[in-house]
């Protein structure tokens, strides 16, 4: 099995605390659901999508619901936040966005200039992970 590219650092769930208490949050790709784990410490219920079949069997044993689907291939299920840290991040949140979906949206950590110039072109609150250089970018859908 091929390991996973990369993990949201825990502490960030403690960054948008406030944004995801007692609320239903997505993970927009939750890989093997390390990252959800932290999410639930606030939130009423955490969900996620994963195309791989293998870490989203992982994540689902962890105790949360996965839909094992490519995120581009079905509506996006109801939620009040949706947090995505992936390469096709922009085109996930033009997919809500198509579709009306409301709530808020989190794009995790990005260096990579064109995601980023687009992700600033929406106007979006910026959090920093403190004694990092993570950042989070929150707006509404
Ligand atoms: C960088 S990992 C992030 C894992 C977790 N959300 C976190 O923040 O720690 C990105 C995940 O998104 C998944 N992914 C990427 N594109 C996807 C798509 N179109 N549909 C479903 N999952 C996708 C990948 O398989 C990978 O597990």
């Amino acid at each position: 099995m091929k390991v996973i590219e990369g993990e949201t650092p825990l502490a960030v769930a403690d960054l948008i605390e406030d944004i995801i208490k007692d609320k239903k949050v997505c993970d927009l790709g939750c890989g093997v659901g390390t990252f959800m784990t932290a999410l639930d410490k606030y939130s009423s219920e955490v969900i996620g999508i994963e195309d791989n079949y293998d870490w989203a069997m992982i994540a689902s044993k962890k105790g949360f619901r996965v839909i094992t689907e490519n995120i581009f291939s079905f509506s996006l299920p109801e939620a009040d936040v949706y947090y995505c840290w992936n390469l096709c991040a922009m085109g996930i949140y033009l997919k809500a966005k198509w579709e009306g979906t409301k709530g808020t949206f989190i794009f995790g950590h990005t260096v990579r200039k064109p995601l980023l110039n687009l992700i600033n072109s929406l106007d979006c609150e910026v959090r920093t992970l403190p004694n990092s250089d993570w950042k989070v970018y929150i707006t509404q859908l």
